[in-house]
């Protein structure tokens, strides 16, 4: 069946990954059947990519209970990467995910620069993933556990590692928002030769019990995810596009924080993302996907233009642009 015009407003090249749409599905939050049952109810055919929940070189329990806070305007979780290890993820689920036909992009982690390589080298003998999304929010064991993400040259080794390992296709390094200048983490990454970038990971969070004035989650803080973070990790997005722009660093951002509707989506694509992922909202509605992407097209419709020529058409107020708000992210209130 051919694509009508509509579709193809859609349709672009993610690092020279054909995209159908620019929605993906985040990391740990579709999952392969661990977080995310109802696969089947799943809206495939909205979706230009999956990104599965990462996985390690061995399997992992995870975190003790509980590790689920519901706030008001979102989510904090402590799973603490629970999952099924490289090689069950080649063997048993990638051959599984195949028949969805949607592009299925691999989410790797781990605890040093020499894990990541390896990690990868597994990977790169499988061909049924089409990306590798690098979840740099873990601790570095080499350096007291400071996460990969903190530290730019560290980023930029994993970058290097899982680069030289994965032949033909794209790696995109996910960054946390957690980190003292994520500008300098992703310009490390993108000059040592990352496809792109992921933006962002969960916020630093806590809930308090206050009967027993204790956390509530068994590991005390937890990544914060949803509508809470959105505002903060779009601001993250426009900093790193433009930083990006400046330097003529021609890499995709993919935008992720909060993201619940159609105007969301766009907001992150004006803001310099060239696709976006949806994580948190699943879990609320798993039609918000199909919402999302019929909004988008209608928005593309409405101006006439392909996606890719609305990514980071915002236009600052020139008399702001001063270059140290934007850079560090201060704003006078
Ligand atoms: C339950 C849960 C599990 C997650 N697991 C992972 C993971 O394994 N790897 C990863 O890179 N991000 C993981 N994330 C982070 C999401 O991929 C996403 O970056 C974050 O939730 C922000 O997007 P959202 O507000 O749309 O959920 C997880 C998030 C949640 C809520």
């Amino acid at each position: 069946m051919s694509r009508n015009r509509t579709d193809q407003l859609l349709e672009f090249s993610l690092a020279g990954m054909s995209m159908r749409t620019p929605v993906m599905a985040a990391s740990g939050t579709f999952g392969y059947g661990i977080e995310y049952p109802s696969l089947r109810n799943f809206p495939m055919e909205a979706l230009g990519a999956i990104v599965l929940k990462s996985v390690t070189r061995y399997p992992r329990h995870g975190n003790p209970e509980p590790r689920f806070v519901e706030t008001p305007a979102g989510l904090i979780n402590s799973i603490g990467l629970q999952n099924i290890g490289i090689d069950a993820l080649i063997w048993e689920e990638l051959p599984k995910l195949r028949k969805y036909r949607c592009n299925i992009i691999v989410s790797i982690a781990a605890n040093s620069v020499e894990e990541y390589g390896a990690v990868a080298r597994i990977l790169n003998r499988s061909d049924e993933f089409e990306a590798v999304e690098v979840n740099i929010s873990c601790p570095n064991v080499e350096k007291q556990g400071m996460l990969f993400s903190f530290d730019p040259t560290a980023a930029a080794s994993v970058t290097k590692a899982v680069k030289e390992e994965i032949i033909g296709k794209p790696v995109f390094m996910k960054l946390s928002p957690n980190a003292p200048d994520i500008v300098a983490t992703a310009l490390a990454c993108a000059t040592a030769d990352a496809d792109g970038v992921s933006l962002v990971n969960t916020f630093s969070a806590l809930a308090i019990d206050i009967d027993k004035r204790r956390p509530i989650l068994r590991r005390n803080f937890g990544g914060l995810s949803g509508p809470a973070i959105k505002p903060i990790a779009l601001a993250m997005v426009a900093r790193v596009a433009g930083a990006f722009r400046e330097r003529d660093l021609h890499k995709p951002v993919i935008g992720i924080g909060g993201i619940q509707t159609a105007r969301d989506a766009i907001e992150y694509v004006i803001a310099g993302a060239s696709a976006v992922q949806v994580g948190t909202a699943m879990f609320y509605d798993p039609t918000v996907l199909k919402q999302i992407v019929g909004g988008l097209r209608d928005y593309c419709t409405k101006h006439s233009q392909n996606i890719s020529k609305i990514v980071g058409t915002l236009r600052m107020n020139p008399e702001a642009e001063q270059d140290f708000p934007r850079r560090y992210g201060g704003s006078e209130s």
